[in-house]
Parts: C-alpha cells; structure tokens; sequence
C-alpha cells in the first residue's frame, strides 16, 4: 500500500471542471446543452495577440526565461498598473505566473499550517478553501451575503480576525457572485486592517476590468498602509480571454517574492515564452476589443438578470462585475445541487450549484454569462419550462 501524505485527502476541487465534463459528455451523446457552467470568456483571443506568440517562435524564443518572468513584461505590467491606479511599482516585485490560480497556490502554502488561520470568501472561489485545507491550516469564511449585495463587510471581516489569522483573501469583482465591495468599505478594511500588521492579505483581482454601471476597480496597491503585507494576483485570462494560456502575474511583497522565485524554480522554471510574448503585445497594444468584450457581456447581464426575475421563485441582484449572475432560488422549493443536476440532465442546462462555493452557497445558483445571448435566451426559456412542471426533488 503506497503511504501518500494526509494533505491529498483533504484537497478539493472546482465542480465547475466536473460539471463541464459532464456537458460535454453529455453534447457527445447527442443532447443539445447550453452552457452557463464554466467560468471563461467566449471570445476568440484577439488576433494581434496570437500573431505575437507566433511571432515570438518564429524568432526563436522558445527556450527558458528567468523564473520570474522577461523583463519587458514585468515592466509593461507595472506601466499598466501605473497608469490604471496611478501606483507605483518597481518591475523586480511582478512576476509572471502561470495564470492566475498559481498565486493562490503559492500564498496559501507560505501562510497555512496546522495552527493557522486563513480567512476567505464564502462563497467564493472554490480553490481558496481547498488549498487552506491542503496546508492544515483553519479555513475561516468571511460571509458574503445578498443583502450586503456580495460585497465584503468590513466590520465583519475585522471582526474574524485572531492572533491565529495570518492572511485574509478578498476578492472584488467576485467569482461567483459578481458581488464588486465598493471603495468606502474598502477603505474601512484596510483602515480596520492597520490594527492587525501581522495579517498577510492576498487580493485577487482578475476581473479587474469587468465592471458595470459605471464602477471603477478599487486595486489595493492603492493603499500604502498595507503594501508590505499585500500580495496582488491578476492576469490575462479573463480580461483577453486567454484562459488556456497559462498567464496571469502577482505582486509580491518582501521576502514573499524571493519565497515564490523559489517555488517557481521548483514547480514549473518559468512561463512558456510566446504566452510571455503575448501577454506583452496585450498590454502594450489596443484594448479596444477588451472594451467590447466587456460592452457585450454588460448587455448580456442585462438579459440574463431580467430573464432569471421573471422565473418562478427565482430573484437575482444586479451583479456589478465579472461575468456571473448568482439567483436567489430559495423560494423554488429546490435546494441548489439537486436543481443545478435536474437542470443539466433534464433541461440541458449546465450551470453550477451555489454550494460548490461554499456552506453559505446553498439557496443559489451560478450562471456565466459568458455564452451568446441567443444561448442564455434559450437557457432562460427552458429553465422557466422546468420549474413550471417538474416538482422540486
Ligand atoms: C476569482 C478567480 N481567481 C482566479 C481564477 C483563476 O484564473 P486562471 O485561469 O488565470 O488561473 C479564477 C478563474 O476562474 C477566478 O474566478
């Protein structure tokens, strides 16, 4: 019998990788599936984005780059940076990662262990609470609730802090629940976070560039008080729809950034080069077909929102980022999993159950709305079908 560390029998998962299996299985079969599971940008990466990695290995730049990543990309993600937020970074603290989970990853191994405490968003986004369970350490869940329209709550999230926590994740705009925590809570976050300077905060911010109804992204590199302890990660896959890439970046603090240097020479050596390459010409060249990837799946909340209000026992809060609605079944008389399965199987209709986000998940639904809106028409067709005849299990 192969005796394997404990840690591998408390890693999860992301459902939404099972429930896409299972759509596609499904489609294979024969079955007409619509799907509103996974979490990736319809849209082909743009063109000039692809010639630049073709580029790239036609002259020849396909062996190692430092671990950390090619300077010019490390320097045109501060630029960028720079030029949203208007902070200022040095190039020696971004590294390229290989998308965006990696950072994650990394930050939860050089803060969990037996006896530590890390705080995170329930519901969430469902590695977060995986991996603090890989590393022993105690995961504790910030609510994000509906009535606080899936923001984070400042004074319920410093109210959750011990001498035990040692790092608290946010995430805004918000995988699953489009939930954006506005700039005056923030403020009151990391004001509140001042009292706590042993806590390491871990921002994911890669929907930074989906918001709506006029909201604007609040990084938190824009807050001195807390650069020394903040760990930023973002990349390319949401915003140019790059999700197979492999490429995302993180900020790192400190000694952090000599700890993950470390790990990336251990785990993966460095990001494929032309991803690098390409990643460069996205940020230096135009971001007009970010603007209208964004203006599409602004109208295609608008659709999915409405829609989803006029189903049976169903309400869904405006999200005001990222590409997912999260409707408030409660009241249909299912509970989320059982519904989302009955959905897929019955309807064909993949989407993915609230509890797959965490304990406060139950009661909802996640949808993306990254599908045409002749899809998510149809979607909201057929799910109005099913709650109209099918008794809830
Ligand atoms: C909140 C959040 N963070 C990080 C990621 C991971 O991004 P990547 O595919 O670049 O690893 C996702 C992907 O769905 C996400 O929703």
């Amino acid at each position: 019998m192969l005796k394997t560390v404990a840690a591998f029998d408390r890693i999860g998962e992301e459902n939404a990788f099972a429930v896409l299996a299972r759509a596609v299985q499904l489609a294979a079969a024969g079955r007409d599936i619509i799907n509103l599971g996974i979490g990736q940008p319809d849209f082909r990466t743009p063109e000039f984005i692809v010639e630049a990695a073709v580029k790239a290995l036609r002259e020849g730049h396909h062996g190692y780059t430092p671990a950390v990543g090619i300077l010019p990309l490390r320097e045109a993600v501060a630029a960028d940076l720079h030029k949203r937020f208007g902070v200022d970074l040095s190039p020696d603290s971004v590294m390229i990662m290989p998308g965006g989970k990696p950072t994650m990853f990394m930050s939860i191994l050089m803060f969990g262990e037996p006896g530590a405490d890390i705080l995170y968003p329930d519901p969430g986004f469902p590695i977060y609470r995986s991996m603090i369970e890989f590393t022993g350490a105690r995961p504790v869940p910030v609510p994000i609730r509906e009535e606080n329209n899936f923001a984070f709550s400042a004074d319920e999230t410093l109210g959750l802090i011990t001498s035990q926590t040692r790092l608290l994740i946010l995430n805004s705009p918000a995988n699953p629940t489009g939930g954006v925590t506005p700039k005056a809570e923030v403020d009151r976050l990391v004001a509140g976070l001042e009292r706590f300077p042993d806590v390491a905060v871990m921002s994911d911010e890669i929907y930074d560039h989906m918001l709506y109804d006029g909201e604007t992204h609040v990084c938190l590199l824009r807050y001195p008080s807390i650069r020394d302890r903040l760990i930023l990660l973002n990349g390319w896959s949401k915003t140019y729809a790059m999700t197979g890439w492999r490429l995302g970046y993180a900020v790192w603090p400190g000694k952090l950034y000599d700890y993950a240097r470390k790990l990336a020479v251990n785990l993966h050596s460095c990001v494929n080069a032309s991803a690098q390459y390409a990643g460069l010409a996205a940020l230096a060249g135009p971001q007009d077909e970010v603007a209208k990837m964004v203006a599409e799946f602004d109208s295609r909340r608008k659709i999915v929102v409405e829609g989803l209000n006029r189903l049976p026992g169903i309400s869904c809060a405006t999200p005001k980022g990222a590409f997912y609605a999260f409707p408030n079944i409660k009241h249909t008389g299912w509970k989320a999993k059982p519904l989302a399965n009955a959905l897929l199987q019955e309807a064909g209709v993949a989407l993915i159950g609230g509890p797959d986000f965490g304990i406060l998940g139950e009661g909802y639904l996640r949808l993306s709305y990254a599908n045409s809106a002749e899809n998510i028409l149809r979607a909201l067709d057929r799910m109005r079908e099913f709650l109209a005849t099918r008794k809830a299990a």
